[in-house]
């Protein structure tokens, strides 16, 4: 369904969504793994010359939150704003992230908009007041069902567990609002049923399917026991539940009774990121919190898998001792945003390890791709004085590799922007490139280059101009998973001076032969991905 970029640019933007981040802690591998994902996923509908708008955020009220800003001391707000400013948006940066908006819960635009919506469904009589007791595990921000808890051991025994956390849930008492969920089985199943894409993957989708199944309960959408949250309007002694909060930024960060016209080309999300820990929130709770407003409903809730290190999932409770930055000073960011996206499956879960990390750097980065750009670039160099000569006539050899790239595009394009298949995009990708590589080795312009005849300089030239040309194209295709590496190809290849910016580069047109003139100057640039510094040590 890939649109053009004219329909798009009237109409409504191509929305992307990643949670919002609780900032109890310092970012980790996990919620990176994430945004990168929506970041390449962005930034591929951009290149297609779509209007796009990707939101991420902080999720900075409820208990958690309270918590730890209580152990190290400070207030809440200044705990978020400090974990914020100091490690979240510098990853980001760090990472390459072309965010268009970064949502704080704790933002005014947020807080007065959330009051207004909740006042709305109080005045509709879809929350009443209420009573509830039961398990709550803090680590979730969510009440349980008995079922759903598991029997402590060791530390732990006698104690109920969360199932996500291995930590005991405890439990609450309170007076509460509630929002009348349970009226919205029926109407969240049907649209399941319409939509079979609405919940990705299959296993997720079956989840809630099941869930659902089993009958919705009322949910409870405020707390009383503590005051760090958005006040309930019509009744300040009561805190709005953080979920209710979280969800919400995905309609207040793009103008919800605020700005119409951004809120009406904006929302709702065509896709949120989630992990399948938050499943449930935006599969269920979320639509029917729409859906009682009168408001549209996402395209679709995409959960990745769990990013496991050591058999474990990653976690800020369970700490690994790998940070992001320790990954990206040693393989660098391009190859970092690349890692986990090529070699996990997404919506499945997936382990990292450093030598799995170094073993694909090494064979498909520095190898397969560097080394490929490097000696057409060394060869252009060599044999043509760096400028880039006209392709003659093509054989049928050339004419495997025109047809390779077409169908590396076309496969990408659908993987990648349609289906979230990032692994099987970048993989069509990757599978062009050892096609070209073949194609050098059984050409091999090193010999060619012996024959000074005229028909031998013609071949050569022919041979060259093919290789620079796929290069070209996947300097295009790789653009989102790897923007600097990009930047540095478009530029070894001289492409900026006949093509224009890389980013102005549409999907579409990559795939066309014979984009990039002869004459272009070619320059041997910066090696796209060095050899590898041996593991630090901890
Ligand atoms: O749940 N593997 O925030 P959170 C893969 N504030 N993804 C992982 C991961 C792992 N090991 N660990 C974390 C919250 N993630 C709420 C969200 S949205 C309205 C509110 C990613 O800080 C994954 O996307 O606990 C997961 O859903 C998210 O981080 C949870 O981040
Ligand atoms: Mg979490």
């Amino acid at each position: 369904m890939a649109a053009t970029g004219s329909e798009q640019q009237g109409g409504k933007a191509y929305y992307v969504t990643t949670p919002i981040y609780y900032v109890n802690d310092a970012p980790h591998l996990g919620h990176a793994y994430t945004t990168v994902a929506g970041d390449v996923l962005t930034r591929w509908h951009r290149q297609r010359g779509e209007r796009v708008w990707f939101l991420t955020g902080t999720d900075e009220h409820g208990q958690k939150i309270m918590r730890s800003a209580d152990a190290h001391g400070v207030s809440p707000q200044e705990w978020c704003d400090q974990l914020v400013e100091g490690a979240w948006k510098p990853l980001w940066e760090h990472l390459e992230i072309g965010n268009n908006d970064f949502i704080r819960t704790t933002q005014k635009r947020h807080t007065d908009r959330v009051q207004e919506f909740v006042q709305d469904l109080y005045d509709k009589g879809e929350i009443y007041k209420g009573g509830y007791e039961g398990p709550y595990c803090v680590g979730c921000e969510e009440y349980k069902l008995p079922g759903e808890l598991l029997d402590g051991e060791g530390e732990f025994a006698g104690q109920k567990l969360c199932a996500i956390h291995k930590k005991p849930v405890e439990i609450l008492s309170e007076e509460n609002y509630f929002f009348r969920l349970s009226a919205y089985g029926e109407r969240l199943l049907a649209h399941y049923e319409a939509d079979p894409d609405f919940i990705q993957p299959e296993s997720a989708r079956n989840e809630v399917l099941n869930f659902v199944r089993q009958g919705l309960q009322d949910l409870s959408i405020s707390r009383s026991t503590f005051d760090w949250g958005i006040p309930i309007p019509w009744d300040a002694k009561h805190v709005i539940y953080v979920w209710v909060d979280a969800l919400l930024n995905y309609a207040t960060a793009v103008g919800y009774n605020e700005n119409q016209e951004k809120f009406e080309s904006t929302f709702p999300a065509d896709v949120h990121l989630v992990g399948k820990d938050i499943l449930r929130f935006h599969a269920v709770i979320w639509p029917a919190m729409l859906m009682a407003q009168g408001l549209p409903l996402p395209g679709r809730v995409a959960a990745n898998g769990w990013l496991m290190v050591g058999g474990e999932k990653m976690s800020k409770s369970n700490l690994t001792g790998i940070k992001p930055q320790d990954l990206t000073s040693h393989f660098g960011v391009d190859a970092y945003r690349w890692y986990f996206l090529r070699a996990i499956a997404f919506g499945q879960d997936g382990s990292f390890s450093w030598e799995d990390f170094t073993a694909r750097y090494t064979s498909e980065l520095a190898n397969d791709y560097g080394n490929l750009a490097s000696r057409v670039a060394a060869m252009v160099g060599k044999y043509f004085d760096g400028a880039l000569p006209a392709a003659t006539a093509d054989s049928e050899a050339e004419k495997a590799v025109h047809e390779g790239l077409a169908t590396a595009v076309r496969e990408a394009d659908r993987k990648i922007g349609d289906q979230l298949d990032f692994q099987g995009g970048i993989l069509a990708v990757f599978d062009f490139v050892k096609q070209v590589n073949g194609y050098i080795t059984e050409q091999e312009p090193w010999k060619v280059a012996k024959d000074t005849s005229d028909e031998g300089l013609a071949r050569l030239a022919t041979i060259l101009y093919t290789a620079a040309e796929s290069l070209r194209a996947v300097a295009v295709l790789l653009h989102p998973v790897m923007p600097e590496t990009s930047r540095k190809l478009w530029e070894s290849l001289g492409a900026e001076e006949s093509l224009g910016a890389l980013d102005d580069q549409l999907v579409q047109e990559a795939g066309g032969w014979g984009r990039l003139p002869a004459g272009t100057k070619v320059t041997k640039g910066a090696v796209l991905f060095p050899r590898l510094e041996e593991k630090p040590t901890a």
